[in-house]
């Protein structure tokens, strides 16, 4: 097995990478002591897959067990739902020895962290990532949320899970576009922070795209790794390192809030907004701003190439084929939404753009008609 501890003092833990591990979920769980009872959160896709081998593992650990499913789809992270959740919890008479076990992609493990931040003034929950997405970014770090109409992620907590328990095996029932969707997420990783890490990408793009197990191992580990490094150091985003992870996210959120939640997967709007990160910067570069004089036409290129390998879009143009109708992306729109992004400050729009092969810096106060220019 791989462990990754993420070092946070008395809010540390592990990630525990191993292949074939749903059936140990209830070991984890009954290792770290003094719980009663378990809330395992899971979605109508993930429960008939995964369901019955956690629920056992927990169950055979003699800890008492009840489950929730929630409808699967970014629609979930409202406020309805959570709602919900917080009810049943309240039914069920939960309380601070209980864990919530988040079982799933994205949307479940940041709903799940919510519910379990807000109710009781914050319970555990442990992370159980089925996605590629949720593996090698959402499940880890502690960022939790739902969704607002007008913004994704808006109303949300810090609540660090208790443990993280990855089975990168599970990657291989994930349906094409959400396997994509995850490779937005590592690429962010590898183009942003680290540039080895790219060109590993680069030379086995077939076996990424083939799923090659002990590749995808290795990757997961990787990001994971990488993730660790970044909250152990600025867990709450105040230095601007954390910030960093969130390189193609301004306009991803901006493009999927456009869109309509769950039409256009996370992943896709991140690749797509790393593309318009990297056009941003390439734009400031030719203004002769000194910053991003490494980010030249050959870098956007390889970028764009690492992107459209993996089977995610670079262009808006695409955008109508992959959601299946034509969504309204009017630059003056994309540009207003970028502005209630939460990196933005006092309405100033702020962005991480690259500044070379694996760096990247959080850039305040970039002015309107620049961003204006790279939707057209
Ligand atoms: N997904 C970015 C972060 O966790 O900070």
């Amino acid at each position: 097995m791989n462990v990754i501890p993420i070092e946070l003092g008395e809010r540390s833990y592990d990630i525990e990478i191993e292949s074939d591990s749903l059936s140990r979920v209830g070991v984890s769980l009954a290792s770290l002591g003094d719980a009663s009872r378990v809330v395992l959160i899971t979605d109508d896709n993930v429960e008939p897959l995964y369901g019955e081998v956690v629920s056992n593992s927990i169950v055979d650990r003699g800890l008492d067990l009840d489950v929730a499913v929630i409808p699967a789809g970014e629609e979930s992270k409202s406020i309805e739902v959570a709602y919900e959740l917080w009810n049943q919890l309240l039914n069920l008479k939960v309380d601070r020895r209980s864990i919530v076990v988040a079982l799933g992609g994205g949307v479940v493990g940041d709903l799940s962290g919510f519910v379990a931040a807000t109710y009781a003034r914050g319970i555990r929950y442990f992370q159980v990532p089925t996605t590629l997405l949720a593996q090698v970014d959402s499940s880890v770090g502690g960022k939790t949320a739902i969704d607002l109409p007008q913004g994704k992620n808006m109303v949300g907590a810090f609540h660090q899970p208790c443990g993280v328990l990855i089975d990168p095996i599970v990657l291989q029932s994930l349906s094409v576009e959400q396997y994509r969707a995850g490779l937005g997420e590592v690429v962010k990783y590898a183009a942003s922070l680290d540039a080895d890490f790219f060109e590993m990408l680069e030379n086995n793009v077939d076996s990424v795209v083939k799923r090659d197990p002990d590749i995808l191992a290795r990757i997961v580990a990787r990001c994971c790794q990488i993730k660790a490094n970044v909250v152990s150091q600025d867990e709450r985003e105040t230095s601007g390192l954390r910030a960093l992870l969130n390189y193609g996210h301004t306009f991803g959120h901006a493009l999927e809030t456009v869109v309509g939640y769950g039409k256009l997967l996370h992943g896709y709007a991140v690749a797509l907004g790393s593309v318009l990160a990297a056009k941003l910067a390439f734009r400031l570069a030719s203004r002769g701003d000194e910053r991003f004089k490494e980010i030249d036409q050959a870098w956007i290129v390889r970028q764009n190439n690492l992107i459209s390998a993996l089977g995610l879009p670079t262009t808006l143009q695409e955008l109508p084929s992959i959601v299946g109708f034509e969504p309204n992306i009017a630059p003056e729109n994309l540009v207003a939404l970028t502005s209630t992004d939460k990196k933005a400050v006092a309405g100033k729009l702020n962005f991480v753009l690259p500044v070379g092969l694996g760096k990247s810096e959080l850039v305040r106060d970039v002015a309107v008609e620049d961003v204006l220019a790279v939707f057209n």
